[in-house]
């Protein structure tokens, strides 16, 4: 039975999701125009925020808010807060690809207690709450059995136009790719983690990544029964900018090559 949060959550997620669909059926018209697409997008986006913020404001008034479009607000309650991407995937979505999603998680005491990633253009609601598993569209999910790299996908999220962290991501691609049965860059991370929560991929590791990208993702795959951490051990895999997941059999070695310095 899900919590009143997470209910609120999702009741949240679909709408924006709906509102997201609609004008994602608008893309492909407006391709011709570059400028126009991307102006058009980033309206969906901010529109997409702002329903997610009123539906989850009005019904907890009192919680603290991050969110990719509208930055952080400091709640009445300081243990608890929102962290929100309302757009995750937003390259896709604006190139006319199926695949990206409302990212929503509930954080209290510095934990992530509850979230949801909702793919809307497939209808896919991945859902956690800690304690009580991880369910996509109530079917309860678990990360893969693989024990063998070499059987093995992972997904990662190349940075685009050359951003910092590119020379590393091409080395870790280059150590990996010969060990694996292959790497996935899909374009967004809330459903890279999904995924491995669902045991489509084995693992995911990213760097320069922001904490509404990753924080609910997390809570799926932990109550999915994987490992998540920061590529840098000592650090949060919500805050730190850099993360790697696996199922508990590959946890150790991936996350080793990953971190391993040349
Ligand atoms: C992006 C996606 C992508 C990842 C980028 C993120 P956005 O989020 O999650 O997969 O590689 O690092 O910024 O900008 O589409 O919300």
């Amino acid at each position: 039975m899900a919590s009143a949060n997470l209910n609120i959550m999702i009741k949240a997620a679909r709408k924006a999701g709906r509102s997201l669909v609609k004008d994602f059926r608008e893309v492909e018209n407006l391709q011709v125009s570059v400028k126009g697409a991307g102006d058009f997008v980033s309206r969906a986006d901010r529109e997409a925020e702002r329903i997610i913020k009123e539906e989850l404001r009005t019904a907890r008034p009192n919680y603290g808010w991050i969110g990719e479009e509208t930055g952080e607000e400091a709640g009445e309650d300081p243990t608890r807060r929102w962290i929100v991407d309302p757009l995750d995937g937003t390259t896709n979505f604006l190139h006319g690809l199926p695949h990206w999603a409302v990212s929503i998680a509930l954080e209290h005491k510095g934990e992530i207690v509850a979230s949801v990633v909702f793919d809307a253009a497939k209808d896919e609601l991945f859902t956690a709450e800690r304690g009580d598993g991880a369910f996509l569209n109530d079917r309860r999910i678990r990360v893969s059995g693989r024990r063998q790299m070499i059987e093995s996908i992972f997904a990662t999220g190349v940075p685009f136009a050359g951003r910092g962290t590119l020379p590393a991501t091409l080395r870790d691609l280059s150590r990996l790719m010969p060990l694996t049965a292959g790497v996935r860059r899909w374009g967004a991370a809330s459903l890279d983690l999904a995924y491995v929560a669902t045991g489509r991929y084995e693992g995911y590791w990213e760097r320069g990544i922001k904490s509404w990208d990753v924080a609910a993702g997390i809570l799926l795959v932990k109550e999915a029964g994987g490992f998540v951490e920061s590529i840098r051990p000592d650090q949060s895999p919500v805050e730190s900018g850099s993360i790697v997941a696996a199922n508990p059999q590959l946890f150790d070695e991936f996350a080793g090559l990953v971190r391993q310095r040349d």
